[in-house]
């Protein structure tokens, strides 16, 4: 087998994978390195988002959505369960089943697309004759010749001091997707976009969860109202959320774990839990790359220093994904991807930073993309607003869920849409419309002048686009 490649990917999540993908279409020579390990120590690709991220989260939130719709939901529809069990080995075994069609579908993609896939640790040796030397060690050790090299290692879960993660009582994602048996009493640290997923999963299968949070704001990223909408729900369903805490010492036992903590009136408090997932965000992954020793440069946090064209500081090194700047989606790790592998080939690959959505899997879902009303005001942009509540919604009621509503925000003058957010029922999927709309620079009245199918939940997205000019037809 050749040992010279014209693309080496370091890591084969979806920045990796896909970066990969895309460069053996554009007709080069690729290999991908990963060193994730299945349970039988095989390769397991995808990364962070098939192993321990974006898919088994959702298999576990569809599942646990189940199983509530079937104790509470399904009564109202005239459907008596009687005798409703929970079998949550088998809930966890279906996890991992999805998880592991993920892993073969991208060998089975790699294969296809004639991508040589190496399973071990990749890192850098030296720059040689114009290529970049890698080693890659796993069950066997070899070297390999790019020249160009993908970095694409992603990201850990950030651990708090003192409390490193056991995965058996101090659970980071990992470990949360893992529990096979339903903790009694789960404590959260940290309300944000993993804490508020994997404490729903919990609370729904009979976990009390209490989720601990530092700052004073609930979802501080996510647009004022739907964040009021989102607190509301979230606390009537049963999460326990405490913010402006400070945490203190954390120190697991035999059997629980005891966090202490100051909460926002300064009072000293201690919580004892069966289980503790810390969610605090996510570090960078440099880890085994070698990167001092051929000067591959950091930023101050850590991050791979990249352009804006994922170029790093050694010649034709790029990175993508987790471990450069920007949000810690899937989705922007392989937008990067196909970006750098065109523009390997020489064409102009392009993320458009301002129209990446995104997506909280909770129930009701939260989905959002462009500017929050907070942010116009704060860059005292001129705005209009529209809402349309999911209440008047057919569909909505139809379905039996019509929590939430549909916000547009549009420029005062042009009209140009400048960011939508959904709070409800299949919201991830409602959003792709708006990020379409503001890909092509649409004004609220393009969409509130498109025929959307009726009865649909995409009519509460026509609506609220309506409602920027005051004309909603439903509310
Ligand atoms: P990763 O997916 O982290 O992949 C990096 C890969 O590189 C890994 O396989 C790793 O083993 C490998 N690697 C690292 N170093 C080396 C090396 N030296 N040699 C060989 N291999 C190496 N994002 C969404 O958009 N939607 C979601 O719903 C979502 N849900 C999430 C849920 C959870 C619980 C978590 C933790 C994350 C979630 N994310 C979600 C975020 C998403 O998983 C990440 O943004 C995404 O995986 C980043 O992709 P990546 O390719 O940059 O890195
Ligand atoms: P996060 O950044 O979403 O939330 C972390 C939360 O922890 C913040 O609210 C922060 O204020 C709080 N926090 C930080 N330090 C704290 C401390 N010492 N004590 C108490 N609270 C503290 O990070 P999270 O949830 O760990 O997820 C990491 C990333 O993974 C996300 O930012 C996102 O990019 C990605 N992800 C995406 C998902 C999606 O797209 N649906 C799902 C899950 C994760």
């Amino acid at each position: 087998m050749s040992k010279n490649f014209d693309v080496v990917v370091i890591g084969a999540g979806p920045g990796g994978y896909v970066a990969a993908i895309r460069a053996a279409q554009l007709g080069f020579t690729v290999a991908c390195i990963d060193e994730w390990k299945n349970e039988k120590g095989g390769p397991a690709p995808g990364g962070t988002c098939t192993n321990v991220g974006c898919i088994p989260s959702k298999a576990m939130l569809q599942s646990s959505e189940n199983y509530d719709h079937a104790g509470h939901a399904f009564a109202d529809h005239g459907i008596e369960v009687k005798g409703l069990s929970l079998n949550v080995k088998k809930m966890v075994a279906r996890k991992d089943s999805v998880v592991k069609q993920n892993n073969d579908g991208i060998l089975y993609l790699f294969k296809k697309n004639k991508v040589t896939f190496f399973h071990g640790r990749g890192s850098f040796v030296q720059a040689v004759d114009g290529a970049h030397e890698i080693k890659i060690a796993g069950a066997t050790e070899e070297n390999i010749f790019a020249k160009h090299v993908v970095i694409a290692t992603g990201s850990n879960p950030r651990a708090l001091p003192g409390a490193a993660f056991d995965e058996k009582l101090i659970l980071s994602n990992t470990g949360a997707l893992a529990i096979t048996d339903v903790p009694k009493r789960l404590g959260v640290i940290g309300a944000g976009v993993i804490g508020l997923e994997m404490g729903s999963v919990w609370r729904r299968l009979g976990s009390e969860v209490t989720v601990l949070e530092a700052l004073p704001a609930f979802l501080g990223a996510v647009d004022d109202a739907v964040a009021k909408e989102a607190f509301k729900q979230f606390t009537k369903q049963g999460l326990a959320i405490s913010l402006g805490v400070q945490i203190g010492a954390i120190t697991a036992g035999k059997n629980d774990v005891t966090v202490n903590y100051v909460d926002d009136k300064g009072a000293a408090q201690k919580a004892v839990f069966d289980k503790l997932i810390v969610s605090i965000g996510r570090v960078p992954n440099t880890i085994g790359l070698n990167a001092e020793a051929v000067g591959l440069k950091l930023d101050e946090r850590g991050f791979i220093a990249v352009d804006a064209d994922c170029k790093t500081s050694l010649p034709n090194v790029w990175a993508v994904g987790d471990v450069v700047r920007g949000p810690m989606l899937a989705h922007k790790s392989e937008e990067e991807g196909v970006a750098v592998a065109e523009r390997i080939a020489g064409q102009h690959g392009h993320v458009n930073f301002n129209t990446i959505p995104w997506v909280i899997y909770t129930s009701p879902e939260i989905a959002w993309v462009g500017k929050t009303e907070q942010q116009l005001k704060a860059e005292k942009i001129a705005y209009k607003a529209g809402s349309f509540p999911f209440l008047a919604n057919g569909r909505a009621r139809a379905l039996g869920d019509t929590t939430g509503f549909v916000k547009f925000l549009a420029d005062a003058k042009t009209d140009e849409i400048l960011g939508v957010h959904i709070i409800g029922a299949m919201a991830s999927e409602l959003i792709s419309e708006a990020v379409v709309a503001m890909e092509f620079r649409a004004s609220s009245e393009d969409i509130a002048r498109i025929c959307h199918a009726h009865p649909s939940l995409s009519e509460a997205v026509k609506e609220a686009a309506l409602a920027v000019d005051g004309r909603a037809l439903n509310f």
